[in-house]
């Protein structure tokens, strides 16, 4: 019924509007329903599958569900009482940075339709870790885990790797200090965005041996995730990974925006259209890329790290296929803006259906299946 409603009449609407116009409503009308118990109790009855199939403990932190809203859909930390309503078991917060930044030039954000991606050209738009953490931060129930993602400002001043990588120590430092960093279930760095200056430079394994060794002098105690990049040669991503686990990374995140064009299952006439356009895509193009690099890592570290698995989720079968490559969490934000706000809870009650058409009990025991 919602599934029907949002296809049919809510989204046609919203997209004859500017994306990122429907962006902020979303935002603020999300915000304000979070509020109040009733409006989550009557959002929770309306989208929310909860299962003990689906409970996990990862990384030390017990999971309602393995659905979460990946970073960059509330950057700025204004929806943390409302998502556990609509369906989610956990999300990242952010990529938000140490200093304010406006975000790159518009237009920023473009529907793809056809080939079921946005393009992507915020750049960091953060309100900055200090307004995050004291201003738009509310309290949520303990049962729904919130992570923040931290990246490096986007700025000329902040474009080199030692700039970078301070300014990323800033933030840590702010957190560590802050009381809100109790409430926090895990600490995600994010080294993967591709649409900031000097973008790729902590991909790098002096540069990353660097900010997580850095990371791991403040003695903050809270498992750190990575957010990785989605496309990397296999040889490159071995070490980086190997220099994760050395330093003691609890889960990384695979993967991050599409930016290749030519070549990619991005669709013609759709490349054509933002031929002009800065950016890099999610999505459908993102699919099956992020589940090979999946299935890499977890044949050859999934011992070691655990995964959490994004890009193209846009049903439960998108999201078991994960599952079955080696990740253990999803997360995802296209999916969710194609499909409506109602696929978190579907694809939840579809994981458990697919768990028990195959003899799972859990979802753990799903995890990785599919890897010989
Ligand atoms: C509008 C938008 C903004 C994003 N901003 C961030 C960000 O700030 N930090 C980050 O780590 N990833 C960011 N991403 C990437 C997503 O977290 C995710 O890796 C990617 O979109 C693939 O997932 P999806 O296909 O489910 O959207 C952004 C994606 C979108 C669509």
């Amino acid at each position: 019924m919602v599934k029907t409603l949002y296809k049919y009449i809510l989204k046609p609407i919203l997209f004859r509007f500017d994306p990122e116009f429907i962006h902020n409503l979303f935002t603020s009308r999300g915000r304000l329903l979070g509020r109040f118990r009733l409006t989550r109790s009557i959002l929770k009855n309306a989208f929310r599958y909860d299962s003990p199939s689906l409970h996990q403990e990862i990384a030390g932190i017990k999971f309602k569900n393995p659905v979460g809203l990946a970073a960059g859909f509330d950057y700025d930390g204004k929806l943390t009482e409302v998502l556990e309503s609509i369906g989610f078991g956990f999300q990242s917060i952010g990529t938000v940075t140490y200093s304010p930044y406006e975000g790159n030039s518009k237009p920023r954000l473009a529907r793809l339709p056809k080939s079921k991606s946005l393009l992507v050209n915020k750049g960091f738009k953060s309100d900055g870790i200090e307004k995050v953490l004291n201003r738009n931060v509310r309290e949520w129930n303990e049962t729904f885990k919130v992570g923040i993602s931290i990246g490096a400002t986007n700025s000329k001043e902040c474009s080199t790797p030692k700039a970078q990588i301070e300014d990323i120590i800033k933030s840590f430092s702010y957190l560590k200090s802050h009381k809100l960093l109790e409430r926090f279930s895990y600490l995600e760095l994010n080294i993967s965005c591709p649409n900031v200056l000097g973008s790729g430079s902590l991909a790098d394994t002096e540069n990353l041996e660097d900010v997580l060794s850095k990371i791991k002098e403040l003695g903050i105690d809270k498992p750190i995730f990575v957010k990785f990049q989605l496309e990397i040669e296999w040889e490159k991503a071995r070490k980086l990974i190997e220099i994760i686990i050395k330093y003691g990374v609890e889960a990384i995140i695979i993967a991050n925006l599409l930016k290749q064009r030519e070549g990619s299952e991005i669709r013609k006439e759709e490349l054509e259209s933002v031929k002009n356009l800065k950016g890099n895509f999610s999505g459908k193009p993102t699919f099956n890329l992020s589940n090979e690099l999946i299935e890499k890592t977890y044949r050859e570290f999934g011992d070691r790290i655990k995964i959490v698995g994004l890009g193209g989720i846009f049903n439960a079968e998108d999201a078991y296929e994960k599952i079955k490559r080696g990740a253990s969490l999803v997360q995802l934000i296209t999916g969710m803006i194609y499909e409506g706000p109602q696929v978190i809870g579907d694809i939840n009650r579809g994981l458990e259906r697919l768990l028990r058409k195959d003899g799972y009990k859990s979802v753990d025991e799903a995890v990785g299946s599919a890897v010989k």
